[in-house]
């Protein structure tokens, strides 16, 4: 995922928690060879789980709001919670001592994150885009 890839769903909070998210994952990026242990790393760690704990919540809403059906929502809000358990998997791994460089998270953090706009937040924008209307 790169800066310049802009994902736009036309709704305000959603759009800037996703911009947000993409800044984080770039600064994670910039750090790429340092250790995880470093100050920084696990600040920009810290703010990433935060950033898609809030953003899932209210990706969530959002979701029941604009009336995306029962069990597309409930499929969207597993692979929210999926994703939540890796990113605690990730921090276990990392505090046992199991991966050591920025490396080695950054890449499988930013994939999870990319995979998910394109398979599950992207086809959202048709019912947000009907609300905007109605
Ligand atoms: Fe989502
Ligand atoms: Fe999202």
């Amino acid at each position: 995922m790169t800066k310049n890839s802009k994902f736009i769903l036309n709704d305000p909070l959603i759009d800037e928690q996703h911009s947000a998210l993409q800044d984080s994952l770039c600064a994670l990026q910039a750090l790429h060879d340092r250790h995880l242990s470093d100050e920084k790393v696990v600040d920009c760690l810290t703010r990433i789980s935060h950033q898609l704990h809030q953003h899932f919540l209210s990706e969530e809403a959002l979701m029941a709001r604009v009336g995306v059906p029962a069990d597309e929502l409930a499929i969207h809000k597993n692979e929210h919670f999926r994703i939540l358990e890796e990113m605690a998997d990730l921090h276990y791994s990392i505090m046992r001592g199991h991966l050591s460089w920025v490396a080695d998270v950054q890449h499988k953090i930013s994939n999870w994150v990319s995979e998910h706009l394109r398979l599950f937040d992207a086809p959202i924008a048709p019912y947000i885009n009907k609300a905007n209307r109605d």
